[in-house]
């Protein structure tokens, strides 16, 4: 069952349940813990926000970085088009573009700057998806991979936060990621050492954890 199969809810429950999250970190911490980012944000970087949903995120980082220029990218079209209306709200439209695109065919090349939110293991393809990523990207850019908090071992994730994750995963990630082509179902509890080969199997040869909240980790990865 694709994403964009279930009902408008999930759409809207599931940018609130993260939306605060992101409110919280993105800009006053995520950024900062990447190597040089924030500085090329300051200063007016081309950036790609993919699988962005409803765009919260986008909206965000536009917001916090004026000279910036963002196209966010999602294959649900309903979320594009509510992702438009949210950067129109809050005054960020002439620098923020939306557009339907898979994460494998997303349009652009040169950007400094690429983001996903909460959406590589949704995806049937990641490892594609991260080789599109490195080909998008300058050779000096950063891929940022924001994903559920998850450790290695499922017996390390049976506390509060991953029983919230796996009953999403189930439901949600990973009939999503089956929907699609490839179907690698990495589930919302794919831990760091899975999502490392992941990024590594697509051409990056740097990757970190840069950093963390009990709801998300955040992965750095460079060419
Ligand atoms: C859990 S939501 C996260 C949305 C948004 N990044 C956020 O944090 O609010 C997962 C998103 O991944 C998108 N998605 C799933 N597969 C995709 C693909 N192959 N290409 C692009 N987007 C995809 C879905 O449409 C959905 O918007």
């Amino acid at each position: 069952m694709g994403w964009h199969e279930h009902d408008d809810g999930v759409f809207h429950g599931c940018e609130k349940f993260f939306r605060p999250g992101y409110a919280a970190n993105l800009v006053s911490s995520w950024v900062p813990a990447l190597t040089d980012v924030k500085e090329k944000l300051e200063s007016g970087a081309r950036v790609a926000d993919v699988g962005c949903g409803k765009g919260a995120s986008t909206v965000l980082m536009a917001k916090a970085f004026p000279k910036s220029q963002f196209f966010g990218f999602d294959y649900h079209d309903k979320s594009i088009e509510a992702a438009r209306d949210s950067a129109k709200l809050a005054g960020v439209a002439d620098r923020v573009t939306f557009e339907q695109a898979a994460a494998k065919q997303y349009p652009g090349k040169d950007y400094d700057f690429v983001a996903v939110f909460d959406c590589l293991h949704d995806m049937g393809d990641p490892v594609g998806a991260a080789a599109h990523v490195r080909r998008s990207l300058r050779d000096d850019g950063t891929w940022m991979i924001v994903e559920p908090f998850a450790n290695d071992n499922l017996q390390d994730n049976l506390n509060p936060v991953g029983r919230v994750y796996y009953s999403f995963s189930t439901l949600l990630c990973t009939p999503c990621s089956r929907s699609q082509e490839v179907g690698l179902c990495l589930g919302a509890q794919s831990g760091e050492a899975r999502i490392r080969e992941v990024v590594s199997s697509a051409g990056f040869s740097r990757f970190r954890r840069a950093t963390e909240t009990p709801f998300n980790i955040v992965y750095e990865a460079r060419p």
